[in-house]
């Protein structure tokens, strides 16, 4: 199973929202989870409602046992499977979080391979390392991609792992192939040395099946599209596809009669039942007479929608991975939200 989840898709479609669900979903019978983010832009935190993030990695959240732990221990025979770490946390498990800062990976890692000390202080106050990360973005990337494959390898003084998973809120779908495919672009920018070796381990573990890169659409074109070009790309990179998550999708108001007569503008059957529910006749001006349009134009729209995304759903399908829904919470993503987004992708099997 895979350790490292990285979540992508098209500007907007909620990576960052399912990245944080997808992190309390793994967070369960004793598991920890870090979820990272690397763009600076502390949605994180205010998905979490906490205060920004450090570069330091804390904890955020506790997920709640799944109802099958929460069985399990209310029967006395513990979490099964795997010994739950350290005492209290037996059901439920816990989300770490850490914003991933460019200038300060590269400060560690300088500091790592230089020992460079005060001398670093004096980089960063010159503006070097933001220097050397604009001239060379694959060295910033390799920097971001390092340090959550630090974290997927990480192990404590007992040998084991540190984080069960790590999942990240990564880059959007048209630029996150050349974001995880760091050996190609720091090749031009060191053949030998820490920094190639560093782009070489990186892409160990990307390309291992240790990680998936999902992508989360919408039932819309565009979203569907980019999709299926991002998965056509990572394949063709070697770099191992997860799952397809179907975000903020709609439920289904009429069945397919229903459907088939909304799309066809039934005009008399509709007035028909509108006189019935006492609406006044279908006289010409009276009040059934004057909803009756808006309300055949509202089912036409509805039943052409519901077409375009049955439509877009078998273009997800037919691209042959796994795919997960979520569904649009009509109140928007608050604390309880992302919970209840977390359970129903548990819900749906491992991702
Ligand atoms: N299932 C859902 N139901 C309702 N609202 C949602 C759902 N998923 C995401 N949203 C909302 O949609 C908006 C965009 O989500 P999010 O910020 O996670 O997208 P993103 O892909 O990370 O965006 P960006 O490309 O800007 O990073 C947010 O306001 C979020 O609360
Ligand atoms: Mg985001």
């Amino acid at each position: 199973m895979s350790r490292l989840h990285v979540v992508s898709g098209k500007g907007g479609t909620g990576k960052t929202t399912v990245a944080a669900a997808l992190a309390l979903a793994l967070a369960t019978e004793g598991r920890r989870t870090l979820l990272v983010e690397v763009e600076g832009r502390q949605g994180i935190a205010q998905l979490f409602e906490t205060e920004a993030l450090p570069y330091e990695e804390r904890k955020i959240a506790v997920a709640p046992a799944s109802d099958g732990a929460a069985l399990r221990a209310a029967a006395g025979n513990g979490s099964g499977g795997e010994a739950p770490r350290g005492g209290g946390r037996r059901g439920g498990g816990e989300v770490h979080a850490l914003a991933i800062d460019a200038e300060r990976a590269l400060l560690d890692y300088l500091q790592m391979f230089y020992k460079l000390g005060s001398a670093g202080r004096a980089l960063k106050k010159l503006g070097a390392i933001d220097f050397a990360t604009t001239i060379a973005p694959g060295l910033r990337d390799v920097l971001l991609t390092g340090k959550a494959c630090e974290a997927v390898r990480r192990k404590d003084k007992n040998g084991r792992f540190v984080y069960d998973a790590v999942v990240m809120d990564a880059p959007p779908t048209g630029r996150i192939t050349r974001f995880l495919n760091v050996n190609d672009e720091v090749a031009g920018l060191a053949k030998i040395g820490p920094i190639h070796n560093q782009a070489q381990a990186v892409m160990r573990v990307l390309k291992s099946p240790e990680t998936a890169v999902h992508l989360v659409t919408l039932l819309e074109e565009m979203p569907v599209q980019e999709t299926a070009d991002g998965v056509a790309e990572l394949r063709a990179a070697g770099i191992p596809v997860g799952g397809i998550v179907i975000n903020m999708t709609r439920p289904a108001l009429l069945d397919n009669g229903d459907l088939d007569i909304a799309a066809r503008g039934a005009r008399a059957g509709v007035a028909k039942a509108l006189s019935q529910a006492g609406l006044g006749g279908a006289r010409r001006g009276g009040l059934a007479d004057r909803l009756i349009d808006p309300l055949l134009e509202q089912a036409r729209e509805h039943a052409e929608r519901v077409e375009l995304e049955r439509a877009e759903y078998a273009e997800l399908t037919a691209i042959g991975l796994p795919t997960y829904e979520l569904e649009l919470l009509p109140e928007g993503v608050d604390l309880a939200g992302l919970y209840h987004l977390a359970r129903d992708l548990r819900k749906q099997g491992p991702i």
